[in-house]
């Protein structure tokens, strides 16, 4: 039997995070986890064929309480929210307190909360003339992005970028910050720091 952490991935896109996670197991920088499924909130999220190629068990929940009883069906010990645009139940936070972690592309308490997601983050902070963007892995709580943060990193906002410019750059730090995350919250979850 292994002792890796069982991690399910929650998606509702195009997956590069996710992406970035398998590929991460696949090299060894995820040592102390396991990928045992991700979880879509539609059919047709690309993230779904991504981890089917990987022979990644998939599986669809288009409510809250088909989400909890797929993460307790798979026996997930950590849930990482991967470009999942969905707000989570209260029962899923309260079974998994402190055991969510969550990817926003924007330096938290900025751009966050209702209403900035994907794309519309990067607009936002085109449109306010900043000249710095980044992004943030935190725990997920009750609230829209208010959960504890893990790790945050800037990322330079370039003269002339358009969101989509902006959005490649900051997917780049995400891809590399949210497997640092999940290695730290693995770690303090084996060392019994998580609760
Ligand atoms: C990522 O930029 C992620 O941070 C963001 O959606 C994108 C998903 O991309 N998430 C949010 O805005 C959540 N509030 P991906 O599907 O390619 O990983």
């Amino acid at each position: 039997m292994s002792d890796k952490v069982k991690v399910a991935v929650l998606v509702s896109g195009g997956g590069t995070n996710l992406q970035a996670l398998i590929d991460k197991e696949k090299s060894g920088e995820l040592a102390e986890s396991k990928i045992v499924r991700v979880i879509a909130s539609k059919d047709t999220a690309y993230a779904l064929q991504r981890a089917a190629d990987a022979g990644i068990e998939t599986s669809v929940a288009k409510t809250q309480e088909e989400v909890l009883r797929q993460l307790e069906e798979c026996g997930a010990e950590l849930v990482v929210l991967a470009g999942y645009m969905s707000v989570l139940a209260p029962e899923v936070i309260e079974k998994f307190r402190n055991r969510i972690i969550n990817i926003h592309p924007s330096l938290i308490p900025k751009y966050c909360g209702k209403g900035f997601y994907g794309m519309r983050v990067h607009r936002a902070v085109i449109e306010a003339g900043e000249k710095e963007s980044g992004a943030t892995v935190h725990f997920v709580d009750e609230g829209v992005d208010t959960g504890k943060i893990i790790l945050q990193e800037t990322v330079p906002v370039m003269e002339g970028d358009s969101p989509e410019d902006l959005a490649a750059r900051v997917l780049e730090t995400e891809h590399r910050i949210l497997a640092e995350g999940l290695n730290k919250v693995v770690l303090r979850y084996k060392q019994g720091g998580i609760k």
